[in-house]
């Protein structure tokens, strides 16, 4: 299959190069002409485990290059994926104009198809509100006699497992009219579906637009409510471990999301989220748990300032004056393996300390540039783990980056200016902490302090 991919940030650049890897020849578009000449050197502007190998053996192969201009592959194009943001506009909604302008371009380029060629498969992966396959159909069919048919295929994978998920997908969502658009989404997903063993759905496009929005609902959900029940489980004694792992072995509830932690973040929760309360209004349904789900993450996103904020304080409820203090935080992604910081809690910590006078050192793995590009020399940017602890009154850690939880906590200690720990990862066990002499909160178990 010849396929178009527009748009080159996660989802299609990984889109691009997995259906490379599956035998397909593919031309990559983005606006963005830097990022163009970046991949086309074979350098992935984003991090993704995985990418930069797929990107580099499929631009030798020659089944994968990248344009600006869409217009070089849509006379050959089986299929036009459409991958550009879908961010949230100041009601809440999607704003949809890139998804539109693009809808738009290719509704122009059709003109360079033949009249006999086969219908052109246009696919919305980005993550659309339901009606969108009827309003990109409405923006290419006034600009075109020629075929095609609009097709919705939300896109499931997650940052910093992306190129797995993708190649080895649990499900494929196809919400199509005709049976050539079914025909033409099969030849391209089979390959992984034979891997994977995942499942086929196929639907009309509405239902499939929902099936999206109802995902990242569902997960969210449970990641709030296991937060919720964290935080009740450290004032009334309990251990959240012991809860989360009774309740996830009942088939009907299941192991997966009942990690508590800091609060979700991320390009795709907090704005799909909004997007669904908002259709949700407007249809007269306010999802009232998912409402509640969102303010609960809101007041989540503080758990770790929160803790801090009550340890170092003079007396109990008054705020603490953290002038003179320094504080080590590791981890600014919003979660492991990504470069991705787009409403990471990490920032919001990071704000708030700042707001109280104190100085912080931060770490990452992999997204340090995108915070100082975002916040500069407002905080010290740390080359290691450990040289961010040098001096510092504490550790806090925001994202659960396997090197964190191996760390050398023996070095750790000598750096710090005490042994103490704020946790918002649960990495460690507190009884393991208590052994060694820590000062160690972390989400649902009890609080551990050295004497
Ligand atoms: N990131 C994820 O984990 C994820 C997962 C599932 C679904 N999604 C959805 O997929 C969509 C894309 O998300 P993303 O994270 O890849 O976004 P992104 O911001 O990383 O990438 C979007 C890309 O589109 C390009 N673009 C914008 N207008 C264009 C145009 N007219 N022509 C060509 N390129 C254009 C931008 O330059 C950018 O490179 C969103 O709707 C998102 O909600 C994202």
């Amino acid at each position: 299959m010849q396929v178009l991919v527009i748009g080159s940030g996660y989802v299609g650049l990984v889109a691009a190069t997995c259906f490379a890897e599956a035998g397909h020849r593919i031309l990559g578009v983005d606006v963005d002409a830097a990022k163009v000449a970046t991949l086309s050197r074979g350098e992935s502007p984003i991090f993704e485990p995985g990418l930069d190998d797929l990107l580099k053996k499929h631009l030798a192969s020659g089944a994968l290059r990248f344009s600006t201009d869409l217009k070089e592959g849509i006379a050959e194009a089986d299929a036009a994926f459409i991958c550009v943001g879908t961010p949230q506009s100041d009601d809440g909604s999607a704003d949809m104009r890139y998804v539109l302008a693009v809808a738009g371009q290719i509704g122009t380029a059709m003109a360079l198809r033949s009249k006999a060629a086969k219908p052109l498969i246009v696919v919305d992966k980005s993550t659309v509100p339901v009606g969108t396959a009827a309003r990109v159909h409405a923006e290419i069919s006034a600009r075109t006699d020629r075929a095609f048919e609009v097709v919705s295929n939300p896109e499931f994978l997650r940052e910093g497992s992306a190129i797995g998920d993708f190649l080895e997908p649990d499900r494929v969502v196809v919400g199509c009219q005709t049976d050539h658009a079914e025909t033409v989404m099969k030849a391209l997903y089979q390959p992984f579906l034979d891997r994977s063993g995942g499942k086929w759905f196929r639907m009309d496009p509405a239902s499939s637009e929902l099936t999206k929005y109802a995902a990242n609902a569902m997960l969210a959900l449970r990641i709030s409510f296991i937060n919720e029940i964290a935080n009740l489980a450290e004032d009334v004694g309990a251990d959240v471990d012991h809860v989360k792992a009774a309740i996830g072995a009942d088939r009907r509830i299941g192991p997966a999301f009942l990690n508590p932690g800091p609060g979700f973040g991320g390009s795709c929760f907090p704005k799909d989220l909004q997007a669904l309360l908002k259709a949700g209004r407007e249809h007269g349904h306010p999802l009232m748990s998912l409402a509640t789900t969102v303010e609960a993450n809101r007041l989540q996103k503080q758990v770790l300032l929160r803790k801090v904020k009550a340890f170092f304080s003079v007396k109990p409820g008054v705020p603490a004056p953290l002038k003179g203090r320094r504080f080590a935080l590791w981890g600014l992604a919003f979660k492991a393996n990504t470069d991705d910081i787009r409403e990471s809690m990490s920032l919001e910590l990071i704000e708030g300390l700042l707001t109280l006078g104190a100085e912080v050192a931060v770490h990452d793995f992999a997204a340090m540039e995108a915070v100082k590009a975002r916040i500069g020399g407002k905080v010290h940017y740390a080359e290691t783990p450990l040289a961010a602890c040098e001096g510092a009154d504490a550790l806090l850690i925001a994202t659960e980056w396997p090197q964190y939880r191996d760390a050398d906590l023996e070095a750790v200690a000598r750096a710090l200016k005490a042994r103490r720990i704020f946790d918002g990862r649960n990495l460690f066990r507190p009884e393991a902490m208590e052994a060694k002499g820590w000062t160690y909160f972390s989400i649902g178990r009890r609080a551990v302090m050295s004497s």
